[in-house]
């Protein structure tokens, strides 16, 4: 198997699914549009909904895209694990009530194992459905002709894939085992286990339903294909890396940082865990930039605010003092304005957006820091385990301190906040600001 890099993957991806009448679509903004449901896209499918449901033509009914993806959901693992970042891109083949099962696993199977494609060692990899999907398992035996002892049948926490109300059905995953090099060790692990060693690269939902996000399902008009394959997950296997930080395009992400702040990367943990979460946060205050959100205190805004602060505190541990993120995101970037020509049209107006956001935190950050490390003195002479709502509120208004922030700071010390108190704090500003 060749290696390739990220840039070229996403081609290849979306090339063999042309060659199978895809129409390639850009990738849509992070912003959903008409969705109330969501505040950042997380899928490749979800700004595609009205297709699926039938309710709005799509411009065919074979697409294919890679689509730019934020999910905050595990943001305390980002940097901790070898998979999970807040952004990753997600390349999907969908079909809008036109082929189904048969054609959605073949392909599938072809893309990853053909030498002419990806050319994955097919006994590395293993198939799951779900449980009572027979459909399907007889398609991945019969038909792909996959030994009935690798094809895993998994319940509705793995194999059946919604995200809140929408189109959603059951699923195929398909698993590559990496090693045991890679394994937990225990007894129990195989495919479906947690850990790093069996990684799941793809997943061929069978859009049949539609869930009004409380458990309650119809059936659709149509039946459809949903398929996503993390790019950076797909890379990790293909350019056989450790993690996703060890990929093309994320290690020139994580070495730029090393160059800035002076520091090796596999030299101490905890410095290497602040490497990798800035080479992920980056890479979501970029994209996020691009698509025009701006840093603020309510809604997306919050979290591209949450996230460029939270990279430029992890910057402190690493010892930078001056402005980084700008050269950073400048680096994101080169690196994948291939895939997101949005990326080199707007570079200036990202690199000033990041730069005046950083800017406003340096101003205060240093400052806040040390309030806060006196806090923490304070609380340890009281015996109290919980920040006030009042202490919370003054590094939030007055140094810019997002709660989630300090509550983060403070629990790497095994301390909590009081968060009660600090919206409290918040409505008594907000009342004084009305009356005023
Ligand atoms: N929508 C499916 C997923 O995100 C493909 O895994």
């Amino acid at each position: 198997m060749e290696k390739y890099g990220v840039n070229q993957l996403r081609e290849m991806f979306l090339s063999f699914f042309e060659t199978k009448g895809h129409l390639r679509l850009p990738s849509f903004s992070l912003i959903p549009q008409n969705d109330a449901s969501l505040l950042l896209i997380n899928s490749g499918m979800a700004p595609m909904k009205p297709y699926f449901k039938g309710e709005q033509e799509p411009p065919r009914h074979r697409v294919c895209t890679c689509q730019k993806c934020i999910r905050t959901g595990d943001i305390e693992n980002i940097g901790k694990t070898a998979r999970h970042g807040t952004y990753f891109e997600m390349l999907g083949n969908f079909s809008f009530g036109d082929y189904f099962k048969h054609e959605a696993i073949a392909w599938s199977w072809e893309f990853l194992t053909s030498p002419e494609w990806v050319g994955l060692e097919a006994d590395r990899l293993y198939p799951s459905v779900y449980e009572s999907d027979d459909e399907a398992w007889n398609i991945w035996h019969d038909e792909i002709g996959i030994p009935a002892e690798k094809i895993f049948r998994f319940g509705k926490e793995d194999n059946f894939w919604e995200h809140g109300s929408g189109p959603c059905g059951p699923c195929s995953e398909i698993y590559y085992d990496r090693g045991e090099k890679y394994g937990c060790g225990k007894p129990t692990c195989g495919v479906g286990c947690d850990c790093d060693r069996f990684m799941e690269v793809w997943n061929n939902v069978f859009t049949q339903f539609e869930s009004d996000g409380h458990h309650n399902y119809t059936e659709l008009k149509q039946k459809n294909i949903d398929t996503g394959m993390g790019l950076e997950r797909l890379a990790v296997v293909v350019q056989n890396v450790d993690t996703v930080f060890d990929i093309d395009t994320m290690k020139a992400i994580r070495d730029k940082i090393c160059e800035i702040a002076g520091v090796e990367y596999e030299t101490d943990a905890d410095k290497d865990v602040s490497i990798r979460l800035i080479t992920d946060h980056i890479r979501s205050v970029t994209f996020m930039t691009s698509d025009g959100i701006i840093p603020s205190n309510e809604g997306r805004g919050y979290v591209l605010r949450r996230l460029l602060r939270r990279a430029a505190r992890h910057g402190r541990l690493l010892g930078i003092e001056g402005l980084f993120l700008a050269k950073l995101a400048k680096t994101v970037i080169d690196e994948s304005k291939d895939g997101y020509p949005e990326l080199a049209e707007k570079e200036e107006y990202i690199l000033k957006v990041i730069t005046t956001e950083e800017e406003k935190f340096n101003k205060t950050i240093d400052q806040g820091l040390a309030i806060l490390a006196d806090m923490e003195d304070e609380l340890v002479k009281s015996g109290s385990k919980t920040l006030s709502g009042e202490n919370v509120f003054k590094l939030y208004d007055t140094y810019g301190f997002p709660v989630d922030l300090t509550t983060e700071i403070l629990e790497e010390k095994g301390f909590s906040v009081d968060e009660e108190g600090f919206k409290k704090a918040m409505e008594v500003q907000k009342q004084t600001a009305r009356n005023a």
